[in-house]
């Protein structure tokens, strides 16, 4: 016999219907997208008072948090959209602004709006000259990533008025702000590291040109960045700038939804972004590289990822969400050979095709649907462009600031969100009595 049903079926329109074996009553949930909400479950309990049902799903494996227009995974197909583009075509033929625009606004740019948001972008890559002064605070060896993330939440302090974020003009002119400012304390923090003096913006430059150029000038009036390697910026910029929502992206939409300002909320997606797992994998890749040493030493390096000694992953390999490729390894991997000729073949790259072809011919990779992701490549080409291994997810964090931003207005206008706050499943001890043994100097008796 079928127990009470707490709703009612619904007439129309796909559900799910749940039975639940401690109470014997079923429960019918409405399924939209293949997907049902999980507040539904609440009024499954046992007792009027209970909670009610909850998911229970660590690291977000099966959860969605939001509806997003904005990119399209297809895991096992290797698809990657932005607002629908594919990634190849926007990688062959876009600049990274015009899909740091299509990201926020859901079209491609006019030419008009185009050119406007250049000029905006371009005149606003100064920084405050306290912010310098910021910079030369960390020590000679800190972290490029550090600086970053406390660079970009300092901003805050210079424009207070953008925790107006429910007023567009707000938003805009951080949108603005960020993209133009990212590459500038970028730069500030590898100039820093090297005892190298500060090179200001060049408003007559692209935004790769500039950034270039506030790298690599020293004292020549004008610097001339070699276009592949402008070309390969921007094109690793557009591969970059969102990938829905991962780590970082989470985390930008998780603390802008306490309404905090966008440059504290980058700011947390920046430091979500330095982890070895997620940004940091590029710069993971490459000390993996240098610890192999030699090609004549890969077998020993796959058999010790496999049993699991040693090193316990091969880093550029395998990605929570890609199950067949990742597209943007395909497109990554010929930019890395138009670079090499400019640049000349280096031992890493002998290590890392031998490493690729061992890998993906052998059965523990293959099983497991492992594959080079993105980050594989990306470290082959920024050292071949001599940018320092710990510089690399630097480079990634100026282009994801695109999505970022995309990602955390979307979040703010969907009249759905609020601030995150997931559940938990209480592990620990029941109620017990306080009772201490210890006797310290600042105890207060009462
Ligand atoms: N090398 C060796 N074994 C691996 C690897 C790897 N790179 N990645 C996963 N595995 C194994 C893992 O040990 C597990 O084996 P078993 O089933 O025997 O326990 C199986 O494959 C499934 O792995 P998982 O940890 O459940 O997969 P995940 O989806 O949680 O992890 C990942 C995804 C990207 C964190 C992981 O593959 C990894 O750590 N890769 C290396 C780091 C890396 O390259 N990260 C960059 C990701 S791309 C940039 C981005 O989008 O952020």
């Amino acid at each position: 016999m079928p127990g009470p049903t707490a709703t009612p079926t619904p007439t129309s329109g796909d559900h799910l219907e749940i039975k639940d074996s401690r109470t014997g009553k079923s429960y019918t949930v409405p399924i939209t997208d293949d997907t049902i909400r999980t507040a539904d479950l609440r009024q499954i309990k046992v007792k009027d008072d209970d909670f009610g049902m909850m998911g229970y799903d660590p690291a977000f494996m099966n959860t969605a948090s939001c509806r997003s227009a904005i990119t399209y995974i297809d895991g096992d197909k290797g698809i990657l959209r932005y607002r629908g583009y594919p990634i190849d075509q926007l990688a062959e033929k876009a600049s990274f602004l015009e899909v740091a625009w299509l990201l926020r606004h859901g079209e491609l740019p006019t030419q008009g709006q185009y050119d406007e948001f250049t000029h905006d972008i371009t005149y606003h890559t100064y920084v405050h000259e306290n912010i310098k002064q910021f910079m030369e605070g960390f020590r000679y060896d800190a972290h490029p990533m550090a600086m970053m993330t406390a660079g970009v939440a300092a901003l805050s302090s210079f424009y207070p008025t953008a925790k107006n974020i429910h007023d567009p003009r707000e938003r805009d002119i951080a949108f603005i702000r960020l993209l133009a400012k990212m590459p500038t304390i970028a730069a500030f923090a590898y100039r820093h590291v090297k005892g190298m003096p500060y090179v200001y913006p060049d408003n007559a430059l692209s935004y790769p040109d500039n950034f270039l150029s506030m790298i690599a000038r020293m004292s020549e009036s004008r610097y001339e960045a070699n276009p592949i390697y402008s070309r390969a910026i921007d094109v690793l910029f557009i591969l970059h700038a969102d990938h829905e929502q991962n780590c970082s992206t989470s985390a930008v939409r998780a603390v802008g939804s306490s309404h905090v300002d966008p440059y504290s909320a980058v700011a947390a997606g920046i430091a979500a972004l330095y982890g070895p797992l997620h940004g940091g994998a590029n710069e993971a890749v490459l000390r993996m590289l240098q610890e192999i040493g030699d090609v004549k030493n890969i077998p020993a390096f796959i058999e010790a990822v496999k049993s699991g000694k040693g090193e316990s992953k091969l880093m550029g390999f395998g990605h929570r969400v890609y199950k067949s490729y990742d597209p943007r390894a395909k497109i990554v991997k010929g930019l890395c050979d138009e670079v090499l000729k400019v640049s000349g073949a280096t031992q890493d790259m002998d290590i890392a095709l031998e490493l690729e072809r061992i890998a993906l011919s052998d059965e523990y990779f293959i099983k497991r649907k492992l594959y080079p992701n993105v980050d594989f490549y990306t470290g082959l080409i920024y050292r071949a462009m001599k940018f320092p291994t710990d510089y690399f997810t630097v480079l990634f964090a100026i282009a994801r600031t695109a999505g970022w931003m995309a990602q955390w207005e979307e979040m703010l206008l969907d009249k759905e969100q609020k601030i995150a706050r997931p559940r938990q499943i209480y592990t620990g001890p029941g109620e017990r009595i306080y009772k201490s043994s210890l006797d310290y100097k600042h105890k207060i008796s009462v």
